[in-house]
């Protein structure tokens, strides 16, 4: 299985400061008076008890859980997974950025596939590894990153991590368990997996436990940006082998994702109904939204997330299209990396539905 960097794999760094809820955990009693904390209890917060009404205000003082118990009990429970096998992080991005710094030295080589989700890249860079990118498998009806590919780099880069998006973003495609399990199987010893399942709640198995197993050598990231709602809040959970998930901890920004973030997360987590309806509602209207998009003759690519993405016959329709509806106000995303710069991605919202919203698009498919 692959390695930890030298500097994280003994004993500590050990977080300095835990915080009373992780304190109170240890001794066993509350601790009603924080007295030792420098936080500003006193203040009155009479302008955001205005606003946003007391019970906001009340979880706005003091430091949070640094463990963020409520949400990864809730997580665990609905889901079937160990508590130790969860870390809760302030979104899948803050997650991405938590794996680099845990598990990639900077300096080494880490893969991805060329025009996927583009933070990754982003963050590497920043963290200081080369990224390598393999192309796109593309062939009519399908844009899949391609598994032998991304093994093949890994082996040839020596790299320490493939990144891997399932359900994939931009294109929408899912590969099997077995397909991600056999790149596993692939991988060399010491390369770790980011399996970035951002999307994973709008598998059709999702509700089957296909989300929840911590896999050897895999991290595996969810989000609670998109099934449930909640992107300008920014949670994110990764699935680790408990073993991660401690070198993890070791490197996470311990108050990140603020009181009332966590106190508003769980309140969400415990009307799961409202959650399983609003996917529902999601792969609805992404059936609508690919149904009418294909009868206009567009390339539409099979998705397995909350948006259709299609691929034009050009990328200058692609961004002539992208730059007239910008223009009018009405933004649908292009991949910015030149291999797909033929593709647009129109989230499946009501609003992609009303009639005339992506008109600039509808009169280049030759309606
Ligand atoms: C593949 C993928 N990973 C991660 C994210 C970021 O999720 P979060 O809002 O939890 O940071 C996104 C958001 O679009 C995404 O598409």
């Amino acid at each position: 299985m692959p390695t930890f960097p030298d500097h994280l794999a003994g004993d500590g760094p050990h977080n300095p400061f835990p915080g009373i809820k992780v304190l109170e955990r240890k001794l066993g009693h509350a601790i009603p008076h924080r007295l030792g904390s420098n936080e500003g209890l006193d203040m009155p917060h009479r302008a955001l008890r205005e606003r946003f009404g007391d019970a906001a205000a009340d979880h706005a003082y003091g430091y949070g859980d640094a463990e963020a118990l409520g949400i990864r009990q809730r997580l665990a429970a609905q889901q079937g997974i160990d508590l130790e096998n969860l870390i809760v992080d302030a979104g899948a991005d803050s997650l991405i950025a938590l794996t680099l710094r845990a598990l990639v030295e900077p300096g080494s080589s880490v893969v991805a596939t060329a025009g996927t989700y583009p933070t990754f890249g982003y963050f590497a860079r920043g963290h200081g590894a080369e990224v390598a990118e393999v192309a796109y498998h593309q062939a009519p009806g399908v844009l899949a990153p391609d598994l032998a590919a991304l093994s093949d780099a890994a082996h040839r880069e020596r790299s320490r991590l493939v990144y891997l998006a399932n359900p994939d973003n931009p294109g929408g495609h899912l590969h099997t368990d077995a397909d991600v399990a056999a790149l596993r199987d692939r991988l060399p010893d010491d390369c770790w997996l980011l399996l970035d399942e951002a999307y994973g709640d709008f598998r059709d198995d999702a509700a089957d436990g296909a989300l929840s197993r911590a896999l050897p050598g895999v991290v595996r990231l969810r989000t609670l940006s998109k099934a449930h709602g909640l992107a300008g809040l920014r949670v994110g959970y990764a699935v680790a082998e408990s073993d991660v998930v401690e070198v993890m901890m070791k490197v996470r920004i311990h108050y990140a994702m603020s009181t009332l973030t966590q106190a508003m997360a769980e309140t969400v987590l415990d009307a799961p109904e409202e959650t399983r309806a609003h996917i529902d509602a999601v792969k609805a209207r992404r059936a609508r939204l690919a149904d009418h998009l294909e009868r206009l003759g567009a390339e539409v690519l099979p998705s397995a997330t909350n948006f259709v993405a299609l691929r034009l016959p050009d990328a200058d329709t692609a961004g002539r299209v992208h730059q007239t509806l910008l223009g009018e106000g009405k933004l649908i995303a292009r991949p910015g990396h030149p291999d797909i710069a033929n593709v647009l991605r129109i989230t499946a919202v009501e609003d992609a539905l009303v009639p005339g919203r992506i008109e600039a698009l509808e009169a280049a498919l030759g309606r």
